[in-house]
């Protein structure tokens, strides 16, 4: 079992760090998870895809171009879509180079290879089903590997995330112990049918504010804001009150 959970920081935040410490090693790899440990981040957030043959892998976008050498791999597969790919294919690529050659020959991690290597820390994990419209049975999915390591699943360890709600509800109905969140800043009228199926809001910075974040409070959900870097914007978020902060940066939140 890992040791036990970190408080939230100093100043009541979680410090959350954006695709790992993404400012500093290349997004959604082992390294820059490793940094967010190293950095003292509360959690590392991560988006999770599904590969051709239906392995929950970590990427961003919906194609691999931007964070692999994809198109080099594989040239006159365009668009190089994630789904199109099986796992042995995108395991052959490199995930680093195009954010530094200090980082060459960093693979494409899958799920259980996270949750394995970040396991024995003492970090919590703020999942995003990202674009689960394009991979039926993805939340199913993720909550077997969750299952499989069940150290994931220890209280508050987990939050799951999409901007697709109805995912995330389908999520809770499948795990409801796992706390869900919803990305994005539903209006006032609908935080009550959020909170049915949701803990926590995850709006973008520039739509918080401190009546927003007491209306959430209000339905008992928290608030994580994205995506935060600058001394002041996060001074700001941490005087709306809010209770995490999502950043590339998580030296820059106080903790
Ligand atoms: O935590 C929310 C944030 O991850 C959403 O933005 O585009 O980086 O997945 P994005
Ligand atoms: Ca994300």
């Amino acid at each position: 079992a890992p040791a036990a959970r970190q408080p939230a920081g100093a100043a009541g935040v979680a410090d959350i760090a954006h695709r790992g410490a993404s400012a500093h090693a290349p997004e959604n790899t082992l390294a820059s998870f490793r940094q967010a440990r190293t950095a003292d981040a509360d959690y590392f957030e991560l988006d999770v895809q599904q590969t051709r043959d239906h392995v929950p892998v970590i990427m961003h976008d919906a194609t691999l171009s931007r964070t692999t050498d994809a198109e080099k791999v594989f040239p006159g597969r365009s668009p190089w879509r994630v789904g199109d790919f099986t796992l042995a294919q995108i395991k052959r690529l490199d995930a680093g180079s195009w954010f530094s050659s200090r980082y060459a020959g960093e693979r494409v991690p899958t799920l259980a290879e996270t949750l394995r290597e970040m396991e024995g820390s003492d970090m919590k994990l703020l999942l995003e089903l990202k674009n689960p419209s394009l991979y039926p049975g993805m939340p199913g999915r993720v909550a077997d590997e969750l299952r499989a390591q069940p150290d994931w699943l220890l209280p508050d360890r987990t939050v799951v995330q999409s901007f697709d709600w109805p995912s995330v509800a389908a999520f809770h109905r499948l795990l409801p112990s796992v706390p869900t969140g919803v990305i994005g800043t539903p209006t006032a009228a609908q935080l009550p049918a959020v909170a049915r199926y949701a803990g926590y809001v995850n709006p973008r910075y520039d739509t918080v504010s401190a009546a927003y974040v007491r209306a959430v409070h209000a339905q008992h959900m928290k608030v994580f804001a994205w995506v935060a870097d600058t001394p002041a914007t996060v001074r700001r978020l941490i005087g709306d009150r809010v209770d995490g902060i999502v950043s590339n940066r998580p030296e820059a939140v106080p903790h």
